[in-house]
Order: structure tokens, then sequence, then C-alpha cells
């Protein structure tokens, strides 16, 4: 069986990578052929812990990389992993997954098999029976369900953990019709996972699940986010020890109650605002889903207000920023809360020095000289007013006072509760901590 890959992000990348590593025959596309002249060295494109070490695996094995879509032809399955961008309304850009589609369909119109396509992008309900499935019927010249099977397969893997949550996802969902196809997928996934939960429903519902679930999990942080501005007004109280308590109700589960600056990131902030764009559409007005963006958005303030309170005026103060990546472990910056304080404090005319262990070079593709940039820790913070960690990278821990003792003012804005046991020389904020 040969398995094509069709877009090399974090999906596709981390699937091929998995796929190839055990033994599966692979062609990955991407239309970048820079990027596919890395990714055939061995080299990953952005930082994701574990999968340079599996890509090379697979590398020794049976993976090809191409920007060949012709290849296409001689796939049995073909996963569809490409982007689906926000537009300016909020709605998702379709345009990436139309491309590849319709050069998918125009590659099997003369194929003598029957290929299984995988759609794995996000798309909003509808998308892939009202969208997809006629693009690749009329460029491939044949019917879905008989000559081709067209099959919803949401992901749910998270950047930092990408290749484990690819090798021991938590659940397999298929969308689609009842046919042939359907079973052979279904055989696939269970070879491949065994006792691996499979959900098989229709592609509505699979393209649905994926919303409901990024959108329950921005949920469950702007909730946590909103009880840690509480606790700030409460002396003494401590959010974490809550989020720890009632995670313990098998009800609530304790995942994604960690409190912070409010949740970035490639996906949930984009999947909030589709899912919101798509319910005023459908004339559902989505009071609850607004109030969790508007939760998300207010987070910042409440850094700002601290600041304004400290300084009046930022004017040529020195902030540092420690941490510019979305979360830890990643150099992704796209959506990070760090990038939007960053702008919001540059029209304050802050002077702003940053440090992050990834994503340094990713941050100066964004503000190139109109920011500063530190190789330490401890040189990020020398003649600061203020410091703020942002994500929540464990290096952060090792802020001393020694290193406090070089700043011009002793501010400390922790926004993940990381120095919360030490006995810090300053003056010291933390989101969730009642002072
Ligand atoms: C998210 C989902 O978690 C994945 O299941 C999904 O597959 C993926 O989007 C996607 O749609 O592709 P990811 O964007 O990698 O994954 O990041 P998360 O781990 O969900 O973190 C998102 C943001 O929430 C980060 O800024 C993080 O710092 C913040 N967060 C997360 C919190 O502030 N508190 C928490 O308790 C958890």
């Amino acid at each position: 069986m040969k398995i094509g890959i069709v877009g090399l992000g974090f999906v596709g990348l981390s699937l091929t990578s998995v796929l190839a590593s055990k033994g599966f025959d692979i062609i990955a596309i991407d239309v970048d052929r820079e990027k596919c002249k890395k990714i055939s060295n061995g080299i990953s494109p952005f930082y994701e812990p574990d999968l340079e070490k599996t890509l090379k695996n697979g590398l020794k094995k049976k993976l090809q990389i191409s920007n060949d879509f012709s290849l296409i032809k001689n796939c049995d399955l073909v996963f569809v992993t490409v982007g689906t961008p926000q537009n300016t309304s909020g709605a998702i850009d379709l345009s990436i997954i139309k491309k590849a589609v319709s050069s998918i369909g125009n590659n099997i119109r003369d194929s003598r098999k029957k290929p299984i396509i995988l759609i794995k992008s996000t798309v909003i309900p509808g998308t892939i029976s009202d969208v997809i499935l006629p693009i690749l019927e009329k460029r491939s010249n044949k019917k879905a369900g008989k000559d081709f099977g067209l099959i919803s397969n949401p992901e749910f893997l998270q950047e930092s953990t990408a290749i484990k949550n690819t090798k021991y996802p938590h659940v397999v969902v298929l969308g689609g019709e009842q046919t042939i196809f359907m079973k052979k997928v279904r055989n696939f996934f269970e070879k491949l996972n065994p006792k691996i939960p499979i959900i098989i429903t229709n592609h509505q519902t699979a393209e649905m699940i994926k919303y409901a679930n990024n959108s329950f999990l921005a949920t469950k942080i702007s909730f946590i986010n909103q009880l840690s501005n509480i606790c700030q007004k409460i002396p003494g109280a401590n959010v974490d020890d809550i989020a720890r308590t009632i995670g313990l109700d098998p009800r609530i589960g304790g995942l994604f109650l960690n409190a912070g600056p409010g949740y970035g990131g490639s996906c949930l902030p984009k999947d909030m605002k589709a899912l919101i764009n798509f319910a005023n559409m459908s004339g559902i007005k989505p009071t609850l889903l607004n109030a969790v963006e508007e939760v998300n958005t207010k987070q910042l303030e409440e850094i700002i207000c601290i600041l304004k309170e400290k300084f009046t005026v930022l004017d040529s103060k020195r902030i540092t920023i420690l941490g510019t990546s979305f979360k830890p472990d990643t150099d992704d910056v796209r959506d990070s809360i760090a990038i939007t304080l960053i702008q919001k404090l540059l029209k304050l005319n802050a002077d702003i020095i940053i440090h992050d262990p990834r994503a340094i070079e990713n941050t100066r593709k964004k503000f190139r000289e109109k920011i500063k940039y530190a190789d330490s820790i401890s040189n990020s913070i020398k003649n600061s007013h203020c410091v703020i960690i942002m994500t929540q990278w464990n290096e952060y821990k090792k802020l001393n006072n020694k290193m406090i003792n070089q700043m011009k003012k002793k501010l400390i804005i922790d926004c993940r509760r990381l120095l919360i046991d030490k006995n810090i020389n300053a003056e010291y904020y933390a989101i969730g901590i009642g002072k």
C-alpha cells in the first residue's frame, strides 16, 4: 500500500515521519521546493521535539519527499494536511485546500486505482460535502463512493507533543459514507492504533467534532483565566491550588486549567473565530463562545494595567519579555500572546528586549530592529524596568536575585507563576495569586 501525504506542516510532517519510521511506503508532497529539499535531508523546517529523529529514521526506509503532485496517482491512501488559515472576516480561507484537492483530482483522473482521500485539515462543517467533494469529482471525472473514497479524519495533535500524539492518538474520527472505503480505512487505523477508540460518523459531524474539541479547550482556559483574575483580588488566593483541586473531579478533569496570559497559537484563536463566524452565519448567537474570546483578549489588559499603574507612561522604559513562542517546546510564534503584548507595548513607546530559548529567529522576522534580542536570561534583564514571564519555559525558573539585582527597577510580572515559591527580591505580581 502506498500512502500520499499532501502538505508538510506540523500535522503532515509528523504523520509522514511516524508512518515512514514504521515502514509504510510514503510519498510526501509539498508545493514548497526548498522545504522539500530540507526535509529530504532530514532537517525539519520548524522545531518539534523528536521530529527530526523520527524523520531521519523514516528516510532510511520507504519515504519519498517531492513537490510533484503527479506521484499521487500511485497512492492508495492520500492524507490532505494543508493549512486552512483565517481570512480577514474570521472565516477560514479555503484557497490552499481547494488547490490541493484540485491537483489530487487532476492526478487521479487517469489512475486505475481507487484511492481513498482523507481530509485532516480543519474545515467548517459542510466543506467536505459541498466544496471538496465536487472539486474532486469534477477534476477526476470520477464518482466519490464508487471510484474513490472521501473521508474526514480530523487531527487532534498538539505542537510540542506532535510525534507522541501521532503515535498514540486518544481517538480516531472517521466521517463519511459507510462504504467499502470506510471499511478499509477503519481496518488501517485498527491495525495502526489497536485499542484506540474509532468514532465513525458523517462528514459534517466529524468536521464539527474538531471545532467542538478546540472550542471546549479554549473555554476551559478562559474559565480558569477569569477565575485567576478574581483570585488576584482575594488576598492569599492561589489559582493553581483551585485548578488542581477542581481538576480532581472526574467531571471536570485537570488538563487545560493552567491560568496564564490567554491562549494563542495557530489553532485555538483561529478555530474559535471560525466557529463564531459560522454560528453567526447560521443564525445562532454564539454568546458563550464570544465570552470565551473576550476573556482571552482582555487577559493582556491585566498586564498592561499593572505597567501603567507602576510607570504612568512607558516611554523608553525597558521591558523584558521572557518567552515569545506561543507555548514551551516550540519555536512557533504564530498568534502568540507574547507577540500581541509586544505590539501593544511598542505602541506605548516601551523599549522591548526579548529572550526565548527557541523562538528568537521567528520573533526577529516579525519585529526586526524594532526590539532587542538577548542571548541569555541574564542579559535580557540587565537594566530592565520590568520583566514579564510570558511562556512557561522551564529555564525561567532559574531567574534569581543575582540577576534581578541588575535590573533598573525591580518589577516582575509572572504570567506562569514560575517564581512563586522563590524568595524574590522584587515587586512581584503573579497571574492568579491574590496579593
Ligand atoms: C491545539 C489543540 O490542543 C490540539 O488538540 C489541536 O489538534 C490543535 O490545536 C490544532 O487544532 O491543530 P496547539 O495549538 O498545539 O493545539 O496548542 P495547545 O497546547 O492547545 O495550547 C494553545 C494555547 O493555550 C497556548 O497558548 C497555551 O499556552 C495555552 N494554554 C493551554 C493555557 O494558557 N493554559 C492551558 O491550561 C493550556
